[in-house]
């Protein structure tokens, strides 16, 4: 992994028709400010523009080097995060999940015809480990222990088995990760950024007996905790989510920040760092000129089927909430709510249904 910035910005400047958001906010005047500049884990600013300078084609193109590096590389990262998240301050609210026993929602497809399957993921960061490029192994390993400990405590439907990627078989992880549940190390952005980084050590999954929650451990973040089932219940699953959340705070303590929330690797999923989504059959939809237009009004975003960066196959893509700062848990679950609504409205318009 390069260190020498000055290399790294050489090729930021170079690509001239770069779109990033590292491109657009990181100025020579500020380039210059920061390039000296470290966390006390030692995180530099190369270490958060590595990935956007190798991928000039990023979209956001910048990670936090760490907690804190949101802090010393506030001048750059501030005006990408309020450019991701279209806001104009950082004043990110406080948590709030809602009742859920008084949601107001459930099944989005009762049909059963267009939603295949329905997921609610959120990040999160312990406080006192860098971020991928920055951690060490034994740190990542001791990160894993302390999750673990945790994730072993969790009871009834909840409770589950931790599997690491050392030692899992390739077929195994194949499997899973062709059934949506398991991440890989294919994502050039993140291995860019260090996200693979003694691969496989300190990584590995956490499920339940039905694989409806899960943990990923040392993926992008620290930590990410999924609920997912077949069909359109988000009622269920994000209900199942934010118990497994509320246990979980109870044994762990987790990096957040006033105005910005919950902090994670990459700026684009501060805040509540939360991604609702469901695989939707939208052939229709999908090959009109606006679908683009259209999903950007319902502040959605639409990604292939085996995530991001992937391609559609038959039609099913995965649709999601874009925004995660600036508003509540609970707002971008029913953003994304009213987004798949007006989805499944359009398509079977299209479709010549009623
Ligand atoms: P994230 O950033 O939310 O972790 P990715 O785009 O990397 O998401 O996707 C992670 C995995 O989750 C991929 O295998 C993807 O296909 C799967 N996935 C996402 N949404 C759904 C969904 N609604 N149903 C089933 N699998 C999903
Ligand atoms: N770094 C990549 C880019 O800038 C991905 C950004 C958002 N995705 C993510 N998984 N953090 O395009």
């Amino acid at each position: 992994m390069s260190t020498d910035v000055e290399g790294l910005w050489k090729k930021l400047q170079a690509a001239k028709d770069s779109k990033s958001l590292l491109k657009k906010h990181l100025t020579e005047a500020k380039f210059n400010a920061l390039k000296g500049k470290k966390t006390s884990m030692g995180g530099t600013l190369a270490d958060c523009i590595r990935s956007g300078c190798e991928n000039t084609d990023s979209g956001v193109g910048i990670y936090a080097c760490d907690p804190e590096g949101y802090t010393v590389f506030a001048d750059v990262l501030d005006e990408v995060i309020k450019d991701y998240h279209k806001v104009d301050k950082l004043n990110h609210p406080e948590p709030k999940f809602g009742d859920i026993t008084k949601l107001g929602f459930g099944d989005l497809d009762p049909s059963g015809n267009m939603i295949v399957s329905t997921r609610v993921r959120v990040g999160r960061s312990h406080a006192n480990f860098g971020f991928p490029g920055v951690i060490k192994a034994e740190d990542r390993k001791e990160m894993e222990r302390i999750s673990v400990e945790a994730l072993k405590t969790l009871t009834g439907d909840l409770a589950g088995t931790y599997y690491p990627l050392e030692g899992m078989t390739e077929a195994t992880q194949k499997q899973l990760t062709d059934d949506h549940f398991l991440f890989n190390d294919s994502d050039r952005f993140l291995k860019a950024a260090g996200g693979y980084n003694d691969w496989p050590i300190g990584r590995g999954i956490f499920f339940n007996k039905n694989k409806t929650f899960l943990t990923w451990v040392n993926e992008e973040d620290h930590l990410r905790f999924i609920s997912m089932q077949k069909g359109g219940n988000l009622g269920e699953v994000y209900a199942r989510l934010v118990t497994a959340i509320e246990k979980l705070q109870e044994k762990l303590t987790f990096a957040k920040r006033k105005g910005l929330g919950y902090l994670t690797f990459c700026p684009s999923n501060l805040g509540t760092t939360l991604r609702a989504s469901v695989h939707i059959k939208i052939p229709k939809l999908s090959q009109t000129p606006e679908f683009k237009e259209f999903c950007d009004k319902h502040h959605l975003q639409a990604r292939g089927i085996h995530g991001e960066h992937t391609e559609s196959v038959g039609g099913v893509y995965d649709i999601s909430n874009k925004h995660r700062l600036g508003l509540t848990e609970f707002d971008a679950v029913q953003e994304m709510r009213r987004g798949v609504e007006a989805v499944i409205k359009e398509e079977t318009k299209l479709q010549g249904k009623k």
